[in-house]
């Protein structure tokens, strides 16, 4: 397999089996010139606010710029492939909308006691939709969305507040603190997911529940398979690769660290939910277009803001093979004739009582 070297990492950029060198994107580049299939997919500017919590200091504000987008501040040991500008914002809200038709428009799937909800947190609240949500449908319950950067509104219930954290470093709540822990797309980010569970057992009290949501980083076709040299069948082992560099793995659902983290660190009555989620319009079923087309729009909305750090600066390609790499993405995302769909799954477990 052919290996280049990479000025950022000074690592072979081939380490991970069936992953083609950046170099080979830039040889492509006449084949962006074929417009078929490219539809306007950024789908009507969403806006939101970017604002910050009252407690976030100048320095959380001070975002870093690249490639013309910007991107969290020097925290912990964070590192953090999302950006934090408005872009990204509406593309969050439509991933939110697109999780609650997943989940039949259900926050959450682990049987909670919500009539005993006191504290929740949220862990990578990104701009708080889901915590702003979960505020406004338990209004006696006090809900903290935890984020590396201040991405989130200013105006949310009274009962939904905002802490800025690595969620890397050892937890600061105390402990059995929370009712109910939950954390959703945060692959690519996390150092050491069993320490991420550990944190979570330790501040959840008996009796309550952890859950976390996540996306298998692959793309599927049952009805005609993705060749694995095309940029559908790159965007896994890609994503393997830039996790491996960076120490933070996007691998969380294919290498099943869920369930074994949350069994190895004490959770019980694990239950794992795999759904899968088709992307365009192709399903007859009304809901399942539904969600088809609004899997699309998150996507597309921020097709650029998924990639770009991830590439660029992790795996070390230069920017204009990253582009003609998402130029060449973003046509077999819209071609019609396929079926594509990934998988989300939802793995929730109980701290027990008597612990
Ligand atoms: C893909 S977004 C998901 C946002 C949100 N959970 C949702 O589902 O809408 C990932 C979020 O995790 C945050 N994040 C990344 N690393 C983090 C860390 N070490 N501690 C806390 N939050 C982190 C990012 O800033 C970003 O807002």
């Amino acid at each position: 397999m052919a290996e280049s070297s990479d000025s950022k990492t000074d690592k072979p950029v081939t380490q991970t089996p069936g992953l083609l060198p950046s170099s080979h994107w830039a040889s492509l580049k006449d084949e962006t010139a074929n417009r078929e299939y490219d539809t306007n997919d950024s789908s009507s500017e969403h806006t939101s606010f970017l604002s910050s919590t009252t407690s976030v200091t100048s320095t959380l504000r001070r975002f870093r710029s690249l490639h013309g987008r910007t991107y969290h501040s020097e925290i912990g040991i964070a590192q953090s492939w999302t950006p934090n500008d408005l872009k990204h914002i509406g593309a969050l809200e439509f991933m939110h909308a697109s999780f609650l038709v997943a989940m039949d428009e259900k926050l959450f799937l682990a049987p909670v006691d919500t009539s005993k909800l006191k504290r929740v947190l949220d862990v990578g609240t990104g701009a708080g939709h889901w915590a702003i949500d979960m505020g406004d449908l338990y209004p006696n319950a006090e809900i903290i969305g935890l984020d590396i950067t201040p991405m989130q509104p200013t105006w949310v219930p009274p009962n939904v507040s905002f802490q800025i954290d690595d969620a890397n470093q050892p937890w600061t709540f105390a402990d059995n603190y929370f009712d109910f822990v939950h954390t959703r797309f945060l692959s690519g980010c996390i150092a050491d997911w069993d320490k991420f569970y550990r944190d979570a057992f330790r501040c959840i009290k008996p009796g309550g529940w952890l859950e976390h949501q996540e996306v298998n980083i692959a793309w599927f076709d049952d009805s005609d398979p993705i060749p694995e040299e095309s940029p559908l069948g790159q965007y896994g082992p890609s994503f393997r690769e830039a996790g491996n560099r960076s120490g933070r793995t996007f691998c969380v659902v294919a290498d099943d660290l869920q369930e074994k983290g949350m069994k190895a660190a004490g959770f019980v009555d694990i239950q794992v939910k795999d759904m899968k989620i088709p992307f365009g319009a192709w399903p007859e079923d009304e809901r399942q277009k539904e969600l088809g087309i609004l899997s699309k729009a998150f996507t597309m909305a921020d097709l650029d803001g998924w990639l770009l750090f991830t590439f660029n600066e992790i795996l070390g390609w230069k920017p204009e093979e990253t582009q003609v790499y998402i130029a060449l993405l973003r046509k077999e995302l819209n071609n019609p004739k396929r079926n594509l769909y990934y998988v989300r799954r939802v793995v929730y477990g109980r701290k027990p009582e008597a612990s």
